[in-house]
C-alpha cells in the first residue's frame, strides 16, 4: 500500500478531476470523433463539422464542451437541430457551450456541431512561406497542447478523455493528420483514421506544398521541398534504430508507422508528439545530427503520452518525465551509459536556470495544483517536468536496485496503463503493485522521500552521475577562469589554448561543446564575469570560430548568451536579426529576455518588427515576458 504521505495528497476521485476543462467531460464516454472539415486559406479558417458518438454515463440534460475563439453555426442531437448557448469567456479556458438535450443514461447519442476557426484562434498558424517570391505558397499547421484544441473545434479538451477518429479533410494542398491516411477518391480530399483512442490534444493537423520521402521501414518525412533532403540527411539514419531500441526498452510500438514533418520555422517548439506523425521545428537540422535526441524523445511519447496519459496537467510531469527518461534510455541504448549519464547532467543546468527564472517558486513542484485561480498551463510551463520528472524516474531506478531491477516494472507500467489516462497516484500505485511480493523492495519504496520529490518546490537532490564525458570540458572551462585572472591580451589566450587545450577541444562532441558554452556561464565567479573581463571574452569569440560560424541553433542560441551577457553591443543587432528567422519558444523568449537586459528599445522594436511571424502562443509569451501584455492576446 501506497505511504501515508501519498494517501494525504490523494484527491478522492481518481484520476484526478481536470480543472482546465469546463466540459461535463466526467458525464460521458466519447466512443469516437469524426472530423469533416475543410482548410480555406484564403479565408485563413477552417469549417466544417465535428460528430461525436457518444454514450451517456448518466441521464443528461446538457453536453458542455469546450470551445475558444470558434463560432458555431448548428448543432444536430442525434440528427435533430439542438439549441446551445455560449457561457461568457473565462481566461483561459474560452467560452464553453452548452446543448441543450434531454437523453437517459446508456442510449446512443450523437453530437454534430457545425463551426469554423476565427482568426484569433490559438491554436491555428496560417503562413505564406516567403511572401516575396514566386515561390510563395500557403501553409497551415496546428499546436493543441495543452488546452488550444477549444480553438480549432468545441470538444471535451482534456487527456482524461480518449477515443478514436476519422477525419476527412479538403484542401487544396496536401494535407498530414495525426492518423493512418486512407485511400481516397476525391482529388483535395484526404482521409485519415485513427483506431487508437486519443486526447484532443494530440489532434494535430498541417497543410502545405509537403513533399514526403521514404525514410526507413515504417517512416517517412515530410517536409517542405526546400528541406526535404536536409531533413531526409538529418533524421533518417536513427528513426528505425531509435523505434527498435525503445520498443527494447518498453512494449512493441502500437501505432504502426512513425513519420515526422518538418514544419516551418515559426512551430514553437522542438517537437511536439502527434501520434504518427511528430510536427518539429527545422531548426534540428543542424547538419550534424546533434539534435536527433528531439526525435528520440518525440517518439518515446509514442509509450509516455500517447498511450499512457496524463489524466490532466497537474501531472503533466507523468508524460514528459517519463519521455525524457525513456529518450535518454534511448540515447544509452544508442550511445552507451556515460553518455546517458552525460544528457542528465546537461539536463541539471536547465532545471536550474527554470527553477531560477519561475514567476511562482510553486511551479518547480512536480505535481501541479492548478485547483484553485484560473492558471494557465502554458503559463507554468517549464524544464521541471522534464528535468525533476526524469531524475524522479531516475530515483527509483537506482534506489530499486538498476536497470535490471527496474526494466521489468517499465513493462509492466506500460502494458497496465495501455491506452488510459492516469494520475501521480495510479503511478505510485503500480510501483508498490509490482514489488509487492518482495519485502526489500516495499522497504525501499517506503523509504522514497516522495513528499519532497512531488510536493516540494525547488531543485530535488541531485544524484551522482558519471562525470566522464563532463570532466574534460570542465578542466577546459576551469582553465578559462583561472587564466582570465592571469593574461591580458587576446593573443595570450590564444597562444595558451592553442598550445595546452586544442586537442582537448579539438575532441569535444556536439553536445559538449553546448555543455562547454553552458559551464562558461554556469560557472563564472560572478554574473558580469565575462563582461569585467573583456579580453578574455573577446578571445574566446576569436579562438572558438566553429562555435561562431555554427549552424547548430543550440550554439548559436548560447553563443549570443556569451557575447551579450559579454556586454559586447556590436552583436545586439545581429541577435535581433537571427530572432527574425526562429521562433522556436526554447530560443525566442530567453533571447527576448536576454536582450532585453541589455538594451530594452532594440528588443521592443525587434518583437514588434518579428510578431507577425510567431506562432500566437510564442508572440503571447513574449509579449508577457516584455511586460507588453495587456487584454491583447494573438493576431
Ligand atoms: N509535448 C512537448 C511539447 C509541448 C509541451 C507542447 C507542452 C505544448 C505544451 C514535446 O514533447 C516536447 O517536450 N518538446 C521539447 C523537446 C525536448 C524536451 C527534447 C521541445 O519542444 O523543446
Ligand atoms: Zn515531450
Amino acid at each position: 500500500m501506497a505511504p501515508a504521505i501519498i494517501e494525504k495528497h490523494r484527491p478522492k476521485v481518481s484520476p484526478e478531476f481536470d480543472y482546465t476543462t469546463k466540459s461535463n467531460y466526467t458525464d460521458v464516454c466519447v466512443n469516437n470523433t469524426d472530423l469533416n472539415i475543410e482548410i480555406l486559406f484564403k479565408e485563413k479558417k477552417i469549417v466544417g463539422r465535428v460528430t461525436y458518438d457518444l454514450t451517456p454515463l448518466k441521464s443528461l440534460n446538457e453536453i458542455i464542451l469546450d470551445s475558444s475563439y470558434i463560432q458555431i453555426n448548428e448543432i444536430k442531437v442525434n440528427g435533430t437541430s439542438s439549441g446551445f448557448s455560449f457561457a461568457e469567456r473565462v481566461e483561459p479556458f474560452g467560452t464553453p457551450v452548452s446543448v441543450t438535450t434531454s437523453i437517459p443514461q446508456d442510449s446512443p447519442l450523437s453530437v454534430a456541431i457545425d463551426f469554423e476557426t476565427t482568426d484569433e484562434s490559438t491554436a491555428i498558424q496560417w503562413l505564406k512561406t516567403d511572401p516575396t517570391t514566386k515561390d510563395a505558397s500557403d501553409y497551415v499547421f496546428t499546436q493543441l497542447e495543452p488546452i488550444h484544441a477549444r480553438a480549432l473545434f468545441p470538444c471535451f479538451d482534456t487527456p482524461a478523455v480518449k477515443s478514436t477518429v476519422t477525419a476527412t479533410i479538403k484542401s487544396k494542398l496536401p494535407v498530414v493528420f495525426s492518423g493512418l491516411p486512407l485511400a481516397s477518391k476525391d482529388e483535395g480530399v484526404f482521409k485519415f483514421e485513427q483506431k487508437i483512442p486519443i486526447p484532443s490534444y494530440l489532434f494535430a493537423i498541417a497543410s502545405g506544398n509537403i513533399m514526403s520521402t521514404p525514410a526507413g521501414p515504417r517512416s517517412t518525412i515530410y517536409a517542405e521541398p526546400d528541406r526535404l533532403q536536409d531533413s531526409y540527411n538529418e533524421f533518417s539514419e536513427d528513426l528505425e534504430k531509435f523505434i527498435q531500441a525503445a520498443e527494447k526498452i518498453v512494449t512493441p510500438y502500437i501505432w504502426t508507422t512513425y513519420d515526422i514533418l518538418i514544419n516551418p520555422s515559426s512551430f514553437p517548439y522542438g517537437g511536439m508528439e502527434n501520434p504518427n506523425i511528430t510536427f518539429v521545428t527545422p531548426t534540428l537540422i543542424s547538419y550534424d545530427k546533434s539534435q536527433v535526441d528531439v526525435i528520440a524523445h518525440e517518439l518515446a511519447h509514442s509509450w509516455s503520452g500517447n498511450n499512457v496519459t496524463n489524466a490532466n496537467w497537474q501531472h503533466f510531469w507523468l508524460n514528459e518525465g517519463w519521455t525524457v527518461y525513456l529518450e535518454r534510455r534511448i540515447v544509452g541504448a544508442m550511445h552507451g551509459e556515460k553518455m546517458r549519464q552525460f544528457h542528465f547532467i546537461m539536463g541539471w543546468n536547465d532545471l536550474i536556470g527554470s527553477v531560477d527564472s519561475l514567476p511562482k517558486i510553486e511551479y518547480s513542484k512536480l505535481v501541479q495544483d492548478l485547483k484553485h485561480g484560473a492558471i494557465d498551463p502554458d503559463d507554468v510551463f517549464s524544464s521541471v517536468p522534464y528535468e525533476k520528472g526524469s531524475n524522479f524516474i531516475y530515483h527509483l531506478e537506482t534506489q530499486l536496485g538498476g536497470l535490471e531491477e527496474f526494466d521489468p516494472f517499465i513493462k509492466f507500467y506500460f502494458t497496465k496503463f495501455e491506452k488510459k489516462s492516469i494520475d501521480t497516484y495510479q503511478f505510485v500505485d503500480s510501483l508498490y503493485e509490482f514489488y509487492s511480493q518482495d519485502a526489500e523492495k516495499v522497504a525501499v519504496l517506503d523509504a522514497i522521500d516522495w513528499e519532497l520529490w512531488l510536493y516540494t518546490a525547488g531543485l530535488p537532490p541531485k544524484a551522482e552521475f558519471d562525470t566522464t564525458l563532463v570532466d574534460e570540458v570542465e578542466c577546459l572551462v576551469d582553465a578559462w577562469i583561472s587564466k582570465t585572472c592571469e593574461f591580458t591580451s587576446v593573443s595570450q589566450f590564444v597562444e595558451y589554448f592553442n598550445k595546452e587545450f586544442k586537442s582537448v577541444y579539438d575532441g569535444l562532441s556536439s553536445p559538449q561543446k553546448i555543455f562547454f558554452i553552458d559551464e562558461l556561464l554556469e560557472k563564472r565567479p560572478t554574473p558580469t564575469f565575462w563582461k569585467d573581463n573583456s579580453v578574455a571574452s573577446d578571445a574566446l569569440i576569436e579562438l572558438y570560430i566553429d562555435l561562431n560560424e555554427s549552424r547548430n541553433t543550440e550554439i548559436i542560441f548560447r553563443w549570443f548568451k556569451i557575447k551579450l551577457s559579454s556586454g559586447k553591443t556590436q552583436y545586439y543587432q545581429a541577435l535581433s536579426d537571427w530572432l527574425g528567422t526562429v521562433g522556436r519558444m526554447k530560443y525566442v523568449r530567453p533571447s527576448y529576455k536576454l536582450l532585453n537586459t541589455v538594451d530594452h528599445d532594440l528588443a521592443i522594436a525587434t518583437f514588434e518588427k518579428y510578431k507577425d511571424r510567431y506562432h500566437p502562443i510564442a508572440a503571447n509569451m513574449v509579449q508577457k515576458d516584455l511586460g507588453l501584455w495587456r487584454t491583447f492576446h494573438c493576431w
